[in-house]
């Protein structure tokens, strides 16, 4: 029986943008988010790929941990959590920056010269990171979501989050201050995986790199145009690393 690769997949607003890249490069995504249903996991309609649906903070510790074996996510959320995955590609899937940001009415000064900053945030880590790389020492608020809020109601003084249109940022009467990082999706592999399905996921990355090389090449149109399915030529996986595989 061929035991399913798994793939962990963003709740977000990637998700749309992953699944249509696995469409191109064909693997089939099956029913994934197609049915308005809440099931988190779905089955590839040849049985060879398993989604699943997580929240995007999570999917570096469901391919960490084995549970997955590749995920995607953006490098905003692989830097914060900050697991041991294999990193093998860079997808695209949207640009968008980790940044500081503030309010529009507020001086953008040295703010070494605040006596104290708050900022909220969905990153500490990497906030912390940025803050002591500039010598500044701040309080940091975690916060989950709708970071924007925080600024507006004066919980936070500052926000570091993703910005990608700019649109929530401007709406909510913030500008960006600095930029912390650039960003973009990634394929994540979890390691055991990488040596124990590496026929499946090395066919897996040659499809999406295909893919992703004809988009930056633009060279016309891309969907439809990535060759027959390249999980169908996969061999049975009998000892996969997933160990939650039926
Ligand atoms: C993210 C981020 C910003 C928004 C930025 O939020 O936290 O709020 O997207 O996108 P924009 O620059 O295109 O407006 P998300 O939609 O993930 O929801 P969340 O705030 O609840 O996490």
């Amino acid at each position: 029986m061929t035991v399913p690769l798994t793939i962990a997949l963003p709740k977000g607003k990637i998700l749309s943008r992953a699944l249509s890249l696995l469409e191109q490069a064909g693997i089939d995504t099956g029913e994934v988010a197609g049915d308005g249903s809440r099931r988190l996991i779905f089955s590839s309609r040849d049985g060879l790929v398993r989604y699943v649906l997580a929240k995007d903070s999570d999917v570096p510790v469901y391919v960490e941990q084995g549970a997955a074996d590749v995920g995607i996510v953006g490098q905003d959320v692989i830097e914060e959590m900050d697991r041991d995955v294999y990193e093998p590609l860079q997808l695209g899937l949207g640009y968008w920056r980790l940044v500081v940001a503030g309010p529009v009415n507020v001086d953008h000064k040295p703010m070494r010269m605040w006596p104290t900053v708050r900022v909220a945030t969905k990153y500490p880590r990497l906030a912390r990171q940025y803050f002591v790389s500039q010598g500044l020492a701040v309080e940091l608020i975690p916060l989950h979501g709708s970071i924007e809020l925080a600024p507006i109601l004066g919980l936070a003084d500052l926000i570091v989050d993703v910005v990608e249109t700019g649109r929530t940022l401007q709406e909510n009467g913030l500008v960006e201050w600095e930029t912390i990082m650039a960003c973009q999706a990634c394929l994540i592999v979890n390691r055991a995986s990488h040596k124990m399905r590496l026929a499946e996921i090395t066919h897996l990355i040659e499809a999406l790199s295909r893919v992703i090389a004809q988009q930056n090449s633009d060279k016309g149109p891309v969907a439809g145009d990535a060759g027959p399915p390249i999980l169908s030529s996969f061999p049975e996986e009998k000892n996969g690393a997933s160990s939650i595989n039926e």
